[in-house]
């Protein structure tokens, strides 16, 4: 099967028709990769979430299976079981006794199989009595098993389900967010290890179990640096330290959604070490939230504004009383946090609680970011829960010449939390900032503690993908350490469900080798594309050599069809110029570009979809789609900078030589945007070296 509807990606997975997220129970077995993922059988959005099955002999080259884990419904169409993300195992040992035998040897023994093992989420809709006398109750969360003893194409689950039920006593209002668990055999302590996510506490769990089906609880962790939405799809895996066998490190990899890099859904990791029980962070991996960077402006009063909010008369009796959706009419008083540097440190902001809309005083931009710090969460008002969180989500925008220029939205948080926008355009101007309660209710409480401008954005999380398409990202089980290979969901929940795809919307990343490098006495997670990918790649078909680069653009010719699919290798050091890089899926006039570039002066690699293309799918404003997406690569002592670019029809991924930085986006391009150019800003460029491979279909 040769798949070539528009937008179709020619080298990445994707699945025949309908709706995909997360992949799901990654798992190297007998020569054979399965990929699971999230899967609706019936619509091209999320729904009736199922495993879906595709297997491959080399990460590169997917055969489509029938779907592993379908969706469960009663008589009268009520969903009763969804099967959400998890992973995947092969019980050698057949610790969980799901073996059976399948022959005898030449001694005439019996030998068994070995059982596949899913580990996923029972996500149960509806409230209902189980055959098995397990009560269960609407929207709860649980983690199940399945066993396979045919290499994964028809499961049985497992008559006990759920292994684990509940979240732990102190947690046991997470029971409708408790998910997502990732299993691996743990050689040391001879046992298999899970960790679990709560998703809206930004907690993992850490369980442990002889037999897949009794777990203990060994430990927590979090929240840590990235905390402004949901921990979701977490994993664990161990790696060696700059490919020494004696020094493994342990990652702990999240989704964050939303409060990822840049837009909603992102993904986080954090290096540290993992005894059997308990995952301890590097402290060098985990930042600080109160920590400010060096060259900021800050207007804070904390204590302050702090005290003022008390005496405005909202807390007779309780944090909150005399507040709440009861008085629908009435204004309510906000406070802003920190004046916004306006020189006045009490600013009450009015907000009305129909609309749930605040605006701040105008400020002007200063620097090149603005962050701001929020704290004490955004609180419906509900008098037996004040100061809980609910599942409010508030949008911030911030305003500039009666515009919205960004905007992102969050959950409730109870922490720390920053964002941080790149406002560069905009120095100078007036600006305001909008808040705005996005779901039904008001909110009662909202802090901004601190607005900060700063020239490079604060640093809150090792990201793992600094563009916008980039989550849920899963490893492998079944291979060596030095083989850890990741593959994510190459879309994001901002607008994920709105991308102009059909009959299938949704597709992966190319799959991704994972290591561990010392960068500046940081230890840091790289990754590159799996080598398999280069069996795609045909011949060099433009190789070329510029000791000067001039200032402007210059076309080069890649044949098609191999223009809107290839692998683009630049070379380069800085001339007198200050940006170098590489418009794709071009235009003659620009109009529609995809702009890949590197920054001397910022000293970082950028992707700028801004123009690449289609973005009218969102239908909402601000628009999530468009946006410049900025990794830092600090210039090193060799001063040159190599930068490999994968372009399939609807993606570009973006890898430096050294792992450190990778950049994943989307772009909706019409056909005729096919032209590949090069460009050197403000000056020439030198030493560049530029060479193109077309990257063959995988699905020939
Ligand atoms: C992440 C996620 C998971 C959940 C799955 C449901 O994208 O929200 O937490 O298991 O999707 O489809």
């Amino acid at each position: 099967s040769y798949y070539t509807e528009p937008y179709r990606p020619q080298f990445h997975f994707s699945p025949q028709q309908n709706w995909m997220n997360d992949p799901n129970g990654l798992l190297y077995f007998n020569g054979t990769y399965h990929l699971f993922y999230q899967y609706n059988p019936n619509g091209t959005t999320w729904g009736f979430m199922s495993w879906g099955h595709a297997i491959s002999t080399d990460l590169v080259h997917w055969q489509h299976l029938s779907i592993a884990l379908e969706c469960e419904s009663d008589s009268n169409g009520n969903v009763l079981q969804m099967f959400f993300s998890g992973s995947a195992v092969v019980d050698v040992d057949n610790t969980s006794g799901f073996a059976v035998p399948v022959g005898k040897d030449r001694h005439g023994h019996v030998i068994y199989s070995q059982p596949m093992i899913a580990i996923y989420t029972s996500n149960y809709p509806t409230a209902h009595n189980q055959s098995n006398g397990v009560v269960i109750r609407a929207g709860q969360q649980s983690q199940s098993i399945a066993y396979s003893n045919d290499n994964g194409l028809t499961w049985t689950q497992y008559e006990g389900n759920p292994v684990i039920e509940s979240p732990p006593p102190q947690y046991a209002d997470q029971y409708q967010q408790f998910r997502d668990p990732f299993v691996f055999w743990h050689q040391p302590s001879s046992k298999w290890i899970m960790v679990a996510s709560l998703a809206m506490k930004q907690i993992l769990l850490i369980y442990s179990s002889d037999n897949l089906k009794n777990w203990t609880l060994e430990s927590q962790f979090g929240p840590a640096n990235a905390r402004f939405g949901q921990w979701e799809c977490p994993s664990i895996f161990p790696l060696y330290l700059d490919g020494n066998m004696q020094e493994e490190k342990w990652v702990l990899l999240m989704g964050i959604n939303p409060g990822g890099v840049i837009t909603a859904s992102g993904s986080q990791y954090i290096v540290g070490s993992f005894n059997g029980t308990t995952f301890v962070a590097d402290p060098s991996n985990v930042y600080d939230p109160t920590q400010i960077p060096a060259g900021s402006t800050v207007f804070q009063d904390f204590e302050e504004i702090s005290s003022t909010f008390e005496e405005i008369g909202w807390n007779s009796t309780g944090d909150f009383a005399g507040l709440g959706p009861q008085n629908a009419s009435t204004v309510q008083v906000w406070n802003i946090e920190g004046c916004l540097g306006i020189g006045v440190l009490t600013t009450y902001l009015f907000g009305d609680i129909a609309t749930g809309t605040i605006t701040s005083p105008t400020f002007n931009i200063t620097n090149s970011y603005i962050s701001f710090l929020i704290a004490g969460g955004y609180y419906p008002y509900n008098p037996s829960t004040a100061g809980t969180p609910d599942d409010n989500q508030v949008s911030f925008s911030l305003v500039v010449g009666g515009q919205i220029v960004y905007s992102e939205t969050g959950t409730d948080t109870e922490d720390l939390v920053w964002r941080n926008w790149n406002v560069a355009g905009y120095i100078g101007q007036e600006a305001y900032l909008l808040v705005t309660d996005v779901n039904t209710g008001p909110f009662a409480h909202l802090h901004v503690d601190e607005i900060i401008f700063c020239n490079t954005p604060k640093n809150e999380a090792n990201w793992f993908d600094f563009g916008p398409d980039l989550y849920a990202a899963a490893t492998y089980n079944g291979l060596s350490v030095p083989d850890r290979t990741v593959i994510g969901w190459m879309n994001n929940w901002g607008y994920g469900q709105n991308i102009p795809t059909s009959p299938w919307r949704s597709a992966m990343s190319v799959p991704r080798n994972l290591a561990l490098k010392t960068i500046n006495s940081v230890v840091r997670l790289v990754q590159q594309p799996v080598p398999s990918l280069s069996s795609l790649y045909t011949s060099t078909l433009y190789s070329r050599w510029f000791t000067t680069l001039p200032s402007g653009e210059t076309t080069i010719n890649v044949p098609s069809p191999y223009n809107t699919q290839m692998k683009l290798s630049v070379t380069f050091k800085r001339g007198s110029g200050t940006k170098f890089g590489v418009i794709l899926r071009s235009n003659a006039t620009d109009t529609q570009e995809t702009v890949i570039g590197y920054d001397f002066l910022g000293q970082s690699v950028f992707v700028d979809r801004f123009k690449a293309g289609d973005n009218s799918f969102v239908n909402w404003q601000p628009n999530p789609f468009p946006g410049r997406y900025v990794a830092t690569l600090p210039i090193p002592s060799s001063n040159t900078i190599t930068l490999n670019i994968f372009l399939d029809w609807s993606s570009v991924e973006v890898f430096d030589s050294t792992g450190q930085v990778a950049i994943t986006s989307q772009i909706f391009p019409l056909d005729a945007s096919a032209m590949v150019k090069l460009f050197s800003v403000g000056g020439t460029t030198k030493d560049l070296a530029v060479t193109v491979n077309g990257i063959k279909s995988s699905w020939t």
